[in-house]
């Protein structure tokens, strides 16, 4: 297999600041993250500030507004207005569907066969402000992308897509949809739960409207934090559900917190007219640090590295008889490696064998998950081959002990 090159030494270098890779194989980002070192140290820093002076809030805003433009610069934002705070993926993905004047005759496209629930109910609640929720079957495990196109019509207000799906973690073509979607004047909101962080990210290169994105996975965060990214002009054709003080302009003159203008009140540029009252100031703190990791290592790099260790994985489980998700490792796998057969079961897969396989790496110390009646491996960028060795191993010795040979399993 593709041992890291020297390209990829900061990479394979920033891994001994994630003690949890000192007790477990862990392959389960597509699940939640494990901190490093230097986030942990970072969230003591902020804790022990409050604990032992209360928050000053002009660092926290200092540090509120330095943390919104490094996500802007992570994902390619143009300026730092077109970033808003949110709670989680579905935050945000709410944010975006009840700001629009829905009209009976509008539809939004998706594929919720493939999508996050997180990613369904906020447009299907929209149904009673008029929306049809129009769904596309998915082809093979794939968003098809030329199918979601060739359902267009005048009525299409917004496509929804993942970038990657949870299960079977599929990329999806994201700029080809977002070249459809601008040619017609449709937003293209993308749940990126499963990519920023892990893949590079350029939302002006794929010509997305929206992005919607948590930090306890890729981003290398907390749970309870998240942004989401909507284009200037987009956001400015949109209307916050809810309102608060931070999306609300004063003009600089005017900025305190506590302050109250005009009932005439003017919206924040950009995306900022959804942020709505005090933030979280410690995910936000640790996010700003994590995603300062990340920048350093490069985005292009992380992402050539952790695909090139989940290609591994995939042929490594493919060279054992095992039925991975999509077959060869192509252009359609990113840093989820899926094993089994698609299912609506989160408990377990369909098979004694790969429950039993499941039980096997968890007993060895090794973190992954079961979604969609699969075992989901997924990687980031303090995952290194030898991890992928270590499951491999595990996994043939396994197979050697309690299966009838691979022809069996195919
Ligand atoms: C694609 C995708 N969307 C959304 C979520 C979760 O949404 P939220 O952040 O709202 O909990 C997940 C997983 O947790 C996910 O994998």
């Amino acid at each position: 297999m593709n041992r890291p090159t020297s390209d990829f030494a900061a990479i394979a270098a920033a891994r001994a600041d994630y003690p949890a890779l000192e007790r477990w194989t862990y392959l389960d980002v597509a699940g939640r993250c494990v901190l490093s070192r230097a986030t942990r140290a970072t969230l003591d820093e902020c804790l022990d500030g409050h604990m032992l002076n209360g928050a000053d809030k002009k660092a926290c805003f200092a540090m509120i507004e330095r943390t919104r433009g490094r996500f802007g610069e992570l994902i390619g934002a143009a300026s730092a207005d077109e970033i808003a705070y949110a709670k989680n993926v579905s935050d945000a993905i709410n944010m975006v569907a009840t700001a629009w004047d829905w009209r009976k005759g509008d539809n939004v496209l998706l594929c919720p066969a493939l999508e996050h629930p997180n990613n369904v109910y906020p447009w299907l609640n929209m149904r009673r402000h008029g929306l049809e929720v129009r769904s596309i079957a998915p082809r093979e495990g794939h968003v098809p992308v030329d199918e979601m196109i060739e359902r267009m019509d005048a009525g299409t207000r917004m496509a929804a897509v993942s970038t990657v799906t949870f299960s079977p973690g599929f990329r999806t073509e994201v700029a080809r949809l977002g070249r459809a979607c601008r040619e017609r004047d449709v937003l293209l909101l993308v749940d990126a739960a499963q990519s920023v962080g892990v893949l590079h990210t350029d939302v002006r290169e794929s010509l997305v409207d929206a992005l919607a994105v948590s930090t306890q996975k890729g981003l290398l965060g907390l749970y309870g934090m998240g942004f989401l990214y909507c284009r200037r002009e987009w956001a400015e054709r949109l209307k916050p559900a809810y309102l608060a003080r931070f999306g609300v302009d004063l003009g600089a003159a005017d900025s305190h917190e506590a302050s109250m203008g005009d009932e005439e009140y003017r919206l924040m540029p950009g995306a900022r007219r959804f942020d709505l009252g005090n933030y979280n100031y410690s995910a936000a703190a640790a996010a700003e640090t994590s995603m300062s990791e990340i920048m350093r290592l490069g985005t292009s790099n992380i992402e050539a590295y952790v695909c090139g260790l989940a290609r591994a994985l995939a042929q490594g489980f493919l060279d054992l008889g095992l039925p991975v998700s999509g077959g060869a490792p192509g252009p359609h796998l990113a840093h989820i490696v899926t094993v089994g057969k698609m299912s609506d079961n989160h408990y377990g897969t369909g098979e004694d064998l790969y429950n039993r396989l499941y039980a096997h790496l968890e007993a060895n110390r090794v973190k992954l998950s079961i979604r969609r009646g699969m075992l989901r491996f997924s990687l980031h960028l303090y995952n290194n081959a030898d991890d992928v060795a270590r499951v491999l191993e595990l996994t043939r010795e396994f197979l050697g002990r309690h299966s009838g040979g691979a022809d069996a399993r195919r």
